[in-house]
């Protein structure tokens, strides 16, 4: 019997992939950090049952047409914004995405952002290595403080109160905004609702972790920015698009805000003469939000596992919610 073609758009580790190669016709895309060409994954999508994408691939409208055969499409992320599930779900196709297994992982790095950023950690370990350090003074890279300040969460998912959890050792003040309420995470966490305007005016951290959505899509804009503190530090670990990038940059140039450290970004990969970039008091790392080895692992490893069993008729394991 033909074994059904599994098509992975990037090369992942072999011990991850085994299970697969045991069952399938595999294909993998060889290279680890280079995304896979239009062309090359319209034409694998068009002969596979089962494809594992990476957030850096679109999958619409155009992709989905041309591939009947498709059953199952794991993406190896929480955030499944670079797919068209509405597509999707009327071919029949099922979405997985990888919930959980980032959860902690993906709130630790949110919260050593926003350290990095307050403590102004960047530039502190740059300006040692260039030599610049002279003696202890009084204010050199004086930051401030996170203890006791208070931060606003928009997006109270399962990372959203992880942060919080975070927050509350640092003993701040947990505000957040959500498209509902979490009666449960304001119990547990001593979290307060409140509306995004009200979360703007008064977080001195305003953390976004909020999905991608039409909703969602620059939400952080020029009035948004002009709402916070001019001491606010605004956070970004969720996705790129949720931010206005110009009224971003406005508003840290004209010290509307006081920082900002990025995560993910409009577009991924930022060019290296971003605006952005240039500021000294922004933050910027290359969307390693869920980046441990542990948990890269942890979501490879589901990826496969929610190939596996949809292909044999099984239900998968996540399957993207929204379906
Ligand atoms: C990463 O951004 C993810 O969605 O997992
Ligand atoms: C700082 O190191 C201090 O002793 O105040």
């Amino acid at each position: 019997m033909r074994r059904p073609y599994v098509f992975i758009t990037r090369k992942l580790p072999d011990d991850i992939v085994a299970p697969l190669y045991d069952k399938y016709d595999v294909n993998m895309w060889p290279h680890e950090h280079l995304v896979v060409p239009r062309d090359v994954l319209l034409q694998e999508a068009s002969r596979a049952e089962a494809l594992i994408t990476m957030l850096s691939d679109r999958i619409d409208e155009e992709l989905l047409q041309q591939s009947v055969k498709l059953r199952v499409i794991a993406n190896v992320a929480v955030g499944y914004d670079n797919i068209d599930i509405e597509a999707a779900t009327k071919r029949g196709v099922i979405v997985c995405n990888t919930p959980d297994v980032l959860t902690e992982t993906t709130a630790d790095l949110t919260f050593a952002l926003l350290l990095a950023t307050a403590r102004r950690l960047v530039e502190a370990a740059e300006f040692i290595k260039e030599g610049k350090w002279k003696s202890w003074s009084p204010l050199l890279l004086a930051g401030t403080d996170v203890h006791h300040k208070t931060i606003g969460i928009v997006g109270m998912g399962k990372i959203g109160q992880a942060v919080a959890h975070r927050a509350k050792g640092f003993h701040m003040r947990v505000l957040y905004y959500n498209r509902s309420r979490n009666i449960e995470a304001e119990r547990a966490l001593d979290a307060t609702y409140c509306s995004f305007d009200e979360l703007l005016e008064q977080a001195d951290f305003v953390v976004c972790l909020a999905p991608l959505t039409n909703e969602t899509y620059q939400l952080f804009n020029r009035e948004a920015f002009m709402k916070m503190k001019r001491s606010a530090i605004f956070i970004n670990a969720g996705r790129g698009a949720v931010v206005d990038e110009k009224a971003l940059y406005d508003a840290l140039i004209d010290q509307q805000i006081a920082a900002a450290g990025l995560d993910v970004f409009a577009e991924e990969p930022i060019r290296e003469d971003h605006p952005l970039l240039q500021l000294p008091n922004v933050v910027a790392l290359p969307h390693i939000g869920s980046a441990t080895k542990e948990t890269r692992y942890a979501m490879m490893q589901l990826c496969c596992r929610n190939v596996i069993a949809v292909l044999e008729g099984k239900e998968p394991y996540t399957p993207v919610k929204s379906q």
